[in-house]
């Protein structure tokens, strides 16, 4: 198959190495080899987090698998929780909390914006709050949540505070233990740069000790934080089949995140970032989020009105690169890139010089020829 760069924002594209791991045999879930992986694979899972302290779960299932454990594991039904809702995935976190029984009191932002931590302490300074649940990088609107001042205000009100991470963790800088959060989920096709499937969840001690009280009252049976718990303590023992091949595969991308460095990892992020940024705006399109608040994971962009189609279909058949549109309302005026996980800074600038080209000549589409008089 043609290779094309993949700049949606999430799954990203993964390296030969990664892809290799996906056909090699079936091993089953017990066998030692896998399990000797898997193991590797929980201690790789904690560094990228910077888990020392907490607990580290990997298990098969998607972010919002990852969400629901969040939620599942802390709220009783008429339990009041204060969702951070900075877009299409913090509604995500309203709606799973309504499922559960959650008493859920919202903190919207205008489409774009971030949570402001002062707005945050206001609300929380009604009291009562359980815990509280912010997206890191919210990627419909590409919005990048000041989560360290948010997680301090929820501590401070006594609340348990839960942070999204899918689109930001192995990209963007986020230390578990210095954050202080009592869980941060996050995916595996996004920064991480491993196929689509895989959860990865730390959570504090603390976290842990209130489920072990109230494991009786968690109305979950796959996403319950406690049966997987019995695995990650020993591998070998069965709750649900994993999915192997999937596990190994993470295993090797998680290996090539620790040879890489965390840090320059999230460097290589910011500059991506920035050359990705610049190109849109010398190509006289504007970024959907202010200074100060763009994710250097994804990046949205406001097109002339209603080329978001144009622009994207000459990316994919002239360039090779597939970018996602918005999302409901904003569908034909907002482009989404994802520029996370392997993304080289050739490809970058590839993107950049590709993207002024397409908007360009989108501005010219569908206009009338001029003919030549002379
Ligand atoms: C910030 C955020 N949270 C949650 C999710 C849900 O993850 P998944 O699609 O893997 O279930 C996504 C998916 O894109 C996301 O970007």
């Amino acid at each position: 198959m043609e290779e094309r760069l993949l700049m949606v924002p999430g799954p990203t594209n993964l390296s030969k190495s990664v892809r290799d791991v996906l056909s090699q045999p079936q091993l089953g879930h017990t066998d030692p080899d896998f399990v000797k992986n898997f193991s590797e694979t929980l201690v790789l899972a904690r560094r990228v987090f910077r888990n020392n302290n907490g607990y580290q779960f990997v298990f098969t299932g998607t972010g919002t698998v990852g969400m629901e454990a969040a939620v599942a594991s802390i709220v009783d039904p008429g339990d009041k929780v204060l969702v951070v809702n900075t877009g299409y995935f913090g509604q995500r976190m309203t709606e799973v909390n309504r499922c559960y029984g959650a008493q859920v009191e919202e903190l919207a932002t205008g489409f774009g914006l971030h949570a402001d931590p002062e707005a945050v302490r206001k609300a929380l300074s009604a009291g009562g709050f359980k815990a509280l649940y912010v997206t890191h990088v919210d990627t419909g609107t590409t919005v990048c949540n000041p989560i360290a001042d948010i997680v301090k205000e929820a501590k401070s009100a006594g609340a348990l505070a839960v942070v999204d991470g899918v689109c930001s963790v192995g990209g963007i800088e986020l230390d578990f233990d210095r954050l202080g959060a009592d869980l941060v989920f996050t995916g595996s096709q996004k920064a991480l740069a491993a196929p689509p499937g895989a959860v990865l969840i730390a959570a504090s001690q603390g976290l842990l000790a209130q489920l072990e009280a109230r494991k009786d009252r968690v109305r979950t049976y796959y996403a319950n934080l406690l049966r997987w718990k019995a695995v990650m303590d020993d591998p070998r023992t069965y709750f649900a089949t994993p999915a192997v091949q999937l596990m190994q595969a993470l295993n090797q991308a998680l290996k090539e995140v620790e040879a890489e460095g965390l840090e320059k990892r999230w460097t290589r992020h910011k500059t991506n970032a920035k050359i990705i940024r610049d190109g849109v705006e010398s190509a006289g399109n504007k970024l959907v989020v202010e200074q100060g608040y763009r994710s250097d994971t994804v990046t949205g962009i406001w097109t002339d009105p209603g080329s978001a189609p144009t622009i994207q279909e000459s990316l994919r058949r002239q360039y090779g690169i597939d970018v996602a549109r918005g999302l409901g309302e904003n569908n034909s005026k907002m482009i989404r890139v994802g520029h996370f996980g392997n993304l080289t800074d050739k490809q970058a600038k590839y993107f950049a010089e590709s993207y002024s080209h397409a908007a360009k000549a989108s501005r010219y589409a569908g206009r009338p020829v001029v003919q030549n008089r002379s």
